[in-house]
C-alpha cells in the first residue's frame, strides 16, 4: 500500500512512535478489541454482496458471529447469529441466501428475514410465551457509499455523526455504484497498527515501492484531512501516466463525473479504526485490517470499478490488481520487518519526521481512544 506525500501543516514537534508493548502485549491487544473495535462502526463488506432478498453474509470477529441479511422487504439488517431458544449458533456457511425464513438447525425455531419469530415448536404450550418477545437480536447496521458497517456496541453514536468528516466528501466518485472486480486476503505477521501506519505515509515509497514512486512521486500532493478519525489526502499522478496501473494506462471508465484535477490524482484515506480507501481516476480499492493476535493481522483488499467499464475500450482490471498485489507484498514484508524490530526489548520509540505527520496523527487518535488522556500518552511516547 502506499501513503501520502505529506504537507507539514499538522506535524507536531516531538512526535515519537509507540512503545513496544503496543505491538507485543496480549493485554493491550485485548483492550483494543474491547475499547476500540467493539465500540465503533466497522466496515464488513459491500451491499453488492446482498443483492437479492434473503442473501446474507456472516461477520465473525471478536467472539461474535453477526448475520447481515437483506430482508424480503429489501432492507439490510444485522442480527446476532444466535438462537433465542437455547443459544445455538444458527447459520454456519459464511455467505448464502435464506429461502424465505431463517431456521435454527437444533429444534427448528424459525424467523422471518426481518428477524421476527414465526415458528417455535411446542412453545404455544408454555404459559405466557409470545413470539413477539423473541425476535433475533439486532445489531446496528449502517450503509454508506455501498459499504456495509456494523457496530458490536448495541448503542453506538450515530453513524452520520461519526462519519461527518467524509460523509459527502466522495460523491463525485460514485463509490456507491462501483462493482467489485477482485478480492484478496492476506495474512501478515505484523500488528494491525503497523499496517495502518504504513498506509498513512509515503516516505517509504522511494525505497520500498520504486515502481509506484514513478507513478506517484512521494513529494507530490497534499493532505486534506490532518487530524482525528479520518486522515489522508491526495498524490499527483505523473504526467504521461493516466492512472496508477502497471502500464500507467487507464483500465476503465472514470469512476464518476470527475473534474479535470481528479483525473490526475490518487486519494488515500484511513478511516478509524481499520479501514482504508484508495481512489484513483478509474478504480478504487478498499482494505480492512483485522487483528488476529498482537503480531498477526488479516488484511482484506478489494478492487472496484465503474459498472459500465467492462464494456469500455481498454478495460483491464488486472492492471491495478497486479500493481497493488506487488505493492501490498512489499508493504507486508516491511511491516513484518517492523514487527520483528519493535518486538525486541532493545527497541525504543523513534522520532517521526514531518513527512510522517499522518501516522503521527493516527497514533494520537489511537492513544486518545485507548487512554482518553494525555498523561498516559506522554508516558508511553517518552519510554526511554
Ligand atoms: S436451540 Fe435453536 S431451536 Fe433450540
Ligand atoms: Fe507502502
Amino acid at each position: 500500500m502506499t501513503g501520502f506525500a505529506r504537507t507539514t501543516t499538522t506535524y507536531q514537534q516531538g512526535a515519537h512512535t509507540l512503545a513496544g508493548e503496543y505491538y507485543t502485549s496480549p493485554a493491550i491487544s485485548h483492550d483494543e478489541i474491547e475499547q476500540l473495535f467493539r465500540r465503533t462502526w466497522m466496515c464488513v463488506g459491500r451491499e453488492e454482496e446482498l443483492k437479492e432478498a434473503g442473501s446474507y453474509v456472516l461477520h465473525e470477529r471478536f467472539g461474535d458471529s453477526i448475520m447481515v441479511v437483506r430482508g424480503r422487504d429489501g432492507v439490510v439488517r444485522a442480527f446476532h447469529n444466535i438462537c433465542r431458544h437455547r443459544g445455538t449458533k444458527i447459520c454456519e456457511a459464511v455467505s448464502g441466501r435464506f429461502s424465505s425464513t431463517i431456521q435454527c438447525p437444533y429444534h427448528a425455531w424459525t424467523w422471518s428475514t426481518e428477524g421476527q419469530l414465526v415458528g417455535a415448536p411446542h412453545m404455544h404450550e408454555v404459559e405466557g410465551f409470545e413470539k413477539r418477545d423473541h425476535p433475533l437480536l439486532t445489531v446496528p447496521v449502517a450503509l454508506w457509499e455501498g459499504f456495509v458497517f456494523v457496530s458490536h456496541d448495541p448503542s453506538p453514536p450515530s453513524f452520520d455523526e461519526v462519519f461527518r468528516p467524509v460523509i459527502d466528501r466522495f460523491g463525485r466518485f460514485g463509490v456507491g455504484a462501483l462493482v467489485r472486480v477482485a478480492r484478496r486476503e492476506y495474512e501478515v505477521k505484523a500488528n494491525w497498527k503497523l499496517i495502518m501506519q504504513n498506509y498513512n505515509e509515503c516516505l517509504h515509497c522511494p525505497t520500498i515501492h520504486p515502481e509506484l514512486n514513478q507513478l506517484l512521486p512521494y513529494t507530490s500532493g497534499a493532505n486534506d484531512l490532518h487530524d482525528g478519525a479520518f486522515l489522508g489526502g491526495y498524490m499527483d499522478i505523473t504526467a504521461a501516466n493516466e492512472s496508477v496501473t502497471v502500464t500507467g494506462r487507464r483500465c476503465g471508465l472514470y469512476l464518476g463525473d470527475l473534474p479535470d484535477e481528479d483525473k490526475r490524482r490518487a486519494y488515500y484515506y484511513s478511516f478509524w479504526p481499520n479501514m482504508m480507501l484508495s481512489l484513483h481516476p478509474d478504480y478504487a480499492n478498499w482494505y480492512a485490517v483485522w487483528p488476529l493476535s498482537p503480531d498477526r493481522s488479516l488484511v482484506t483488499c478489494e478492487w472496484m470499478m465503474h459498472p459500465a467499464s467492462e464494456s469500455s475500450a481498454g478495460y483491464d482490471p488486472q492492471g491495478p490488481v497486479e500493481l497493488w498485489h506487488t505493492v501490498n507484498a512489499q508493504d507486508w514484508h516491511i511491516c513484518e520487518m517492523s514487527q520483528a524490530g519493535v518486538s525486541s526489548r532493545a527497541y525504543k520509540p523513534g522520532p517521526y519526521s514531518p513527512r510522517e505527520s499522518i501516522p503521527a496523527a493516527w497514533d494520537r487518535q489511537y492513544l486518545l481512544r485507548m487512554h482518553g488522556n494525555n498523561e498516559k500518552h506522554g508516558r508511553h511516547e517518552k519510554h526511554e
